[in-house]
């Protein structure tokens, strides 16, 4: 999608800017892991396949998705150039599918690549941004947000429930489950997939304030 073809978002560990090409050699070296395919339910594909791809989450309607740096941890202003950004880590993405439409439900996926870039707080940070922009840029109601997740990954089954997700649904031919935003977890899924109750404390992620935070990527 072209809403976000220019915007860049700064948190405190983690900035979103738009996927652009100059990515996609990074994104494709990430994505020739299995345990990154199988955990976000992907297939291979090739460097120009790849790139195809970006094409198609920069223009296609349906689509809408950021690449994740880190935050460097020397800096002036959490506010960075375009040269400094250009310099940063990249450490995942975070993605948005809408299957039906702009006004239909809205499929969230995050990703951070690297083991060592794992429990830093980076992709609580990166979703609650993300959610916050989404529901204020388009007519997607949070209650339409979604995320469907390997029944075993409960590192991402946690991380949706922090941020006020509940699981609704399990869909056996997929081994994967639903969750929805705003719901309570249906109590015969967390059983029977022994899985954990939401126990955490909820991050309010609609009260964040975008203004101040939000720049152009050029
Ligand atoms: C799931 C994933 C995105 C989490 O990213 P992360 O940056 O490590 O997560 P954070 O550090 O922001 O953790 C936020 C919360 O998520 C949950 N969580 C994250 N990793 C966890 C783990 N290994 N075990 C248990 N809970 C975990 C916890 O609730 C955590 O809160 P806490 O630190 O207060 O306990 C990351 O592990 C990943 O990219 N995995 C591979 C791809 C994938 O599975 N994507 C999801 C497909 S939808």
């Amino acid at each position: 999608m072209r809403l976000n073809e220019n915007t860049v978002i700064f948190g405190e560990r983690v900035i979103l800017v738009p996927y652009r090409a100059e990515h996609v050699p990074t994104y494709h070296e990430w994505m020739k892991s299995p345990e990154l395919l199988e955990l976000t339910a992907s297939e291979p594909l090739s460097y120009e396949e790849e790139l195809e791809m970006q094409r198609k989450w920069h223009l296609d309607e349906d689509k809408l998705t950021f690449i994740l740096l880190a935050q460097p941890e020397s800096r002036s202003s959490k506010i960075l150039s375009l040269g400094e950004l250009q310099k940063c880590k990249m450490i995942g993405d975070v993605n948005l599918f809408l299957p039906d439409g702009k006004e239909g439900q809205g499929e969230c996926e995050i990703m951070i690549a690297s083991k060592e870039d794992r429990r830093k707080g980076y992709a609580v940070e990166a979703l609650s941004l993300f959610l916050s922009y989404l529901t204020r840029n388009l007519p997607l109601d949070p209650s339409n947000l979604i995320a469907r997740i390997g029944s075993t990954n409960q590192p991402s089954i946690k991380l949706f429930q922090k941020l006020g997700f509940g699981l609704v649904k399990y869909v056996k031919v997929f081994d994967e489950v639903e969750m929805n935003y705003g719901v309570e977890d249906d109590q015969e899924i967390l059983s029977e997939l022994n899985l954990p109750k939401s126990d955490q404390s909820k991050i309010d992620w609609k009260g964040i304030e975008l203004n101040g935070k939000i720049s152009q990527y050029d």
